[in-house]
């Protein structure tokens, strides 16, 4: 035998796998600015081409367009705060399609999470083998999954349902999605057991508080090892629960029972409130790929653990949605800080305003015929816009009369983004970082608000009353009020709104990620509902 075969022999049996009674499991956290990289890049699906449609990718600096299964070990940086982990994690990127002219602008990702569950099992759970490919979802389907929009993540449960997109809102006395729809024209379907999750797109918009538009993927967790690293078709099953008692899920007769991996993808959809009108029937979000839907949303995945590091983890850390990072077997965690970027391999332009999707996928699923693609053609004007602004509701807008959304602001990671309008009082504030800001008299505007907040390494930003601008990180009591109780006009700039009488417009920098899923009220949105 090698030696080194012989020392990774000898190191596994130190750090045996574990069966488990109960489930554990550590949220892995990204850190830096934006994915990894994006683009039409696909190892498993398309390697050694551009792939047909683009992904963000996450995780280490060796993805490439083709790679032997141990490439990504000796990547010189990864995404992931946990140094040991230098898999690769990626999915279809997000587009918004103008209802007005057609263009597709890039939405940015807002952030990742992976979450590692380690479930109730009688087999031993056993770090992923390096270089092990994996996919989850479908590409091809624009119609809704036959059993209904829950979640099926058991054989024995019937057909496996292992993807959804979940729609946080402040309120859900408009559904995010309609109690009628059938999932074939223009909308999604709810899950039953979740008003905020569904399959396909929502059709409104999804402003829950750091929780804009999210894309969730279950992958299997039982490895064939006779299929072998490279057979994504057929190496994985999710497990069964048949014959098991406890909630316990097993894998087949000679397979191997890996983690429980859960991707969920935030994209930075409230950019793009103002540009569409919200449960009219059909929905303006679409898929790199073309698809209307939703329903073809996918993962995929090649493991680049430190095999032993994975393994303690499994057996020994339940650091929850506190992350993995904080797992006293995680080894080395990267600073947050800094950042790991690799450039987008297929050269072009994937971001801003486009007037085809990259790869010249034309839109389709909903009544979009696959040969019909919608918008003007061929129009060379000035594709250099990178930042995209929500534009200003007009007066005759029917909804409302008031100057009640908010200013354009910049968009995209590290810039800010509008919470919204919230309640806030003379005896208690709502942000009581900084009161009161001097930013000059009537010189008050809601981005100089952002600016100086910003500046003052605040990351939320409060207009109000027209002239008053507050910094803090966090709301301590006020809550969302009607958008239309923000309606004044900046004394600084009458184009933007600065809040109201006892009424904040509220902004979020769009901080590293990390901090962001640091704070309670995130955590709040976490797992509750998978169980
Ligand atoms: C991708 O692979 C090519 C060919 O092997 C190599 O030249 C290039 O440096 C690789 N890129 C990255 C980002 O690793
Ligand atoms: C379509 O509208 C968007 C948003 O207003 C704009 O950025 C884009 O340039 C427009 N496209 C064309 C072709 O005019
Ligand atoms: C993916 O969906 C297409 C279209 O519904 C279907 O024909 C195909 O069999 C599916 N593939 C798998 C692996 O389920
Ligand atoms: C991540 O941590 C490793 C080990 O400390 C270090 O070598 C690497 O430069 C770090 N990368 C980044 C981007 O911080
Ligand atoms: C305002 O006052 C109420 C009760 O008087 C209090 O509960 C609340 O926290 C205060 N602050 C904000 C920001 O609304």
């Amino acid at each position: 035998m090698h030696f080194n075969v012989l020392v990774a022999h000898l190191a596994s049996l130190l750090t045996v796998a574990s069966a488990k009674d109960s489930r554990t499991f550590a949220v892995n956290h990204f850190y830096g600015q934006g994915p990894l990289t994006e683009g039409r890049m696909d190892p498993i699906i398309s390697p050694g081409t551009a792939s047909s449609h683009v992904h963000a990718i996450q995780g280490g600096s060796n993805f490439n367009l083709t790679m032997d299964n141990d490439a990504l070990l000796d990547s010189h940086c990864t995404s992931s705060l946990v140094e040991a982990d230098k898999s690769n994690y990626w999915t279809p990127s997000l587009y918004f399609q103008d209802p007005v002219n057609g263009s597709f602008i890039s939405v940015p990702m807002f952030y990742m999470n992976v979450y590692y569950f380690f479930e109730p099992t009688d087999d031993g759970i056993e770090p992923f083998p390096v270089g092990l490919r994996m996919v989850s979802g479908n590409n091809s389907v624009r119609t809704p999954p036959p059993g209904g929009a829950a979640n099926v993540l058991d054989t024995n449960a019937g057909t496996i349902q292992p993807v959804q997109w979940t729609c946080p809102r402040s309120s859900y006395d408009t559904p995010s999605y309609p109690a009628t729809s059938d999932g074939l024209h223009g909308v999604g379907i709810q899950d039953p057991n979740n008003k905020g999750a569904g399959a396909g797109f929502p059709y409104m918009n999804c402003d829950g508080y750091a929780s804009p538009l999210r894309a969730d993927i279950h992958f299997p967790s039982c490895y064939n090892p006779k299929a072998g690293l490279d057979a994504f078709e057929t190496n994985m099953v999710f497990p069964s629960s048949k014959g098991t008692t406890g909630g316990k899920a097993n894998c087949p007769e000679g397979w191997t029972h890996l983690p429980h991996i859960f991707y969920e993808v935030y994209w930075n959809t409230p950019l793009f409130a103002e540009m569409w009108e919200q449960g009219q029937g059909s929905q303006p979000f679409i898929l790199s790929n073309g698809d209307r839907t939703g329903y073809s949303l996918h993962g995929d995945f090649i493991a680049g653990w430190d095999v032993d590091v994975l393994q303690k983890i499994i057996n020994n850390c339940d650091a929850g949605d506190s992350g993995m990072d904080k797992c006293a077997d995680a080894g080395t965690i990267n600073n947050s800080a800094n950042s790991c970027n690799i450039a987008n391999l297929i050269p072009e332009k994937i971001s801003g305003v486009l007037e085809k999707l990259p790869g010249n996928n034309p839109p389709t699923g909903w009544g979009q015929g696959e040969a019909t693609s919608s918008g003007p053609s061929q129009t060379a004007s000035a594709q250099t816009t990178t930042s995209v602004a929500p534009t200003t509701k007009s007066e005759t807008d029917s909804e409302s009369t008031t100057t009640s959304t908010a200013p354009a602001v910049e968009t995209g990671i590290g810039s800010w983004s509008y919470l919204g309008c919230y309640s806030d009082n003379t005896s208690t504030r709502a942000l009581t970082g900084v009161q009161f800001a001097d930013l000059g008299i009537g010189k008050v505007t809601s981005t100089g608000c952002m600016d100086y907040c910003g500046s003052a390494g605040f990351s939320l930003a409060g207009t109000e009353y027209a002239g008053q601008c507050f910094c803090g990180n966090k709301m301590e009591g006020g809550s969302k009020i009607a958008a239309d109780k923000c309606d004044m006009k900046c004394e600084g700039d009458a184009s933007q709104v600065c809040g109201g009488s006892s009424a904040l417009s509220v902004y979020e920098k769009a901080v590293k990620a990390e901090s962001k899923r640091a704070s309670a009220h995130f955590r709040r949105h976490m797992y509750g509902k998978h169980t």
